[in-house]
């Protein structure tokens, strides 16, 4: 297999552990060990203590499959796939449903493995762009005029990386009815599922929607546990699961036995974590949205509808007359150690950047930030 590098991975391998502040994370702020630890109830709280550090289940420990299944309304344990996180379940589900003589329509800006494992599997791809002046909505038009005789997979990101976009329930179901009719499974990317602003915004997910949908999630965003490495796919498509499950073999075989007994306290204490991610979320928002009403000078975005990452555009004005984002990125990082991702690294460059505001140092970063755009 050949695959082109992952631009976004590669940049934070060079640059995520060596700045002070990273305003451009998808991640939570990881929940620290013994709070998390806390959390856990008598059953958890054994299971960790008399862990065996043996292999596990292939498919995942079975307590922690009922958990994520009960974040679901159809999902049964047995419909759950456990991963090394969502980056290897994305990299065995595109391998196993696509193939030369295949054709993908695939959420673009986005993350780069949902389009680029799909073309190294030998499929064909067409990527639906989201544009700003649509407030980066869905547009199942397109979608429609796009489709082939030859289309099997429409992969959608939703919430969305990098522009927060949240389609609404109507746009959601026009999505759902056109691959019902078509006969086209849907491959939903929900990492940021639960990071709804608004609750009663939250779609139903892919594995309920639809018999064949299969739902991505992680512990690494709505649940603050990146460093576990756990994520999973939920579908009810049986067959489907069981050549995920074979090709797995061949990445990690099994998960991780801490991770998956760490992951299985942060889910049954779901609603402590999921509390205090979005109240990050709540008060970064409120500190981006004083500095975007204060200096549209130099940036300006449609304001994300959930998730903990927005993709504004700079304005580049004044003395960045001329700049693009690549130049704005490295000079910001040079003078004030603060890193935003530039859109060159998603495939996209000229004027934007996305900014995470998952993590606590935020209101640092845009001090960093304004002082770097007051420079003379
Ligand atoms: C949309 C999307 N899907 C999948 C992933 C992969 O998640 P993980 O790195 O936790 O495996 C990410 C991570 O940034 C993401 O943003």
């Amino acid at each position: 297999m050949r695959i082109a590098d992952f631009e976004l991975e590669r940049y934070f391998a060079r640059w995520e552990f060596a700045v002070r502040h990273l305003l451009c994370a998808s991640d939570l702020e990881g929940y620290p060990m013994t709070e998390l630890l806390a959390l856990a109830d008598a059953e958890t709280r054994g299971l960790w203590h008399d862990l065996r550090l043996g292999y596990t289940e292939s498919s995942g420990h079975p307590l922690l499959r009922a958990e994520i299944a009960a974040l679901y309304e159809t999902v049964a344990p047995d419909d759950v796939l456990v991963f090394s996180g969502a980056e290897e379940a994305i990299f065995c589900l595109l391998n196993v449903a696509l193939g030369p003589g295949d054709h993908a329509i695939v959420t673009w800006p986005g993350y780069q493995s949902l389009h680029e494992v799909a073309r190294a599997a030998g499929a064909e791809v067409s990527l639906h762009e989201l544009h700003q002046s649509d407030g980066w909505a869905l547009d199942v038009d397109r979608i429609r005029a796009a489709l082939r005789p030859s289309t099997r997979l429409i992969v959608v990101n939703a919430p969305h990386n990098p522009t927060g976009m949240l389609p609404t329930h109507a746009e959601w179901r026009e999505l759902l009815e056109l691959c019902a009719g078509a006969g086209i499974q849907l491959f939903a990317d929900e990492v940021y599922r639960f990071l709804e602003y608004d609750e009663a915004d939250r779609l139903r997910a892919g594995a309920d929607a639809l018999p064949t949908g299969i739902s991505l999630g992680v512990m690494s965003k709505s649940f603050a546990l990146a460093g576990l490495r756990i994520g999973w796919l939920a579908t009810r498509d049986r067959d489907l699961r069981e050549r995920c499950a074979a090709f797995k073999d061949y990445t990690t075989i099994c998960p991780s036995a801490p991770a998956e007994i760490l992951s299985l306290i942060g889910l049954r204490a779901r609603a402590a974590v999921l509390r205090r991610s979005h109240g990050i979320i709540a008060a970064n928002l409120a500190v981006l949205d004083r500095f975007f009403a204060e200096r549209p000078d130099v940036l300006t975005w449609v304001r994300p509808r959930a998730g903990s990452v927005g993709y504004p555009e700079l304005t580049l004005g004044g003395r960045f007359a001329g700049w693009d984002a690549d130049r704005f990125a490295a000079e910001l990082v040079a003078a004030e150690g603060v890193l935003l991702l530039p859109g060159s690294r998603l495939g996209q460059p000229g004027n934007h950047v996305r900014l995470g505001f998952g993590r606590v140092d935020l209101p640092e970063a845009i001090d960093g930030l304004r002082r770097f755009a007051d420079l003379r």
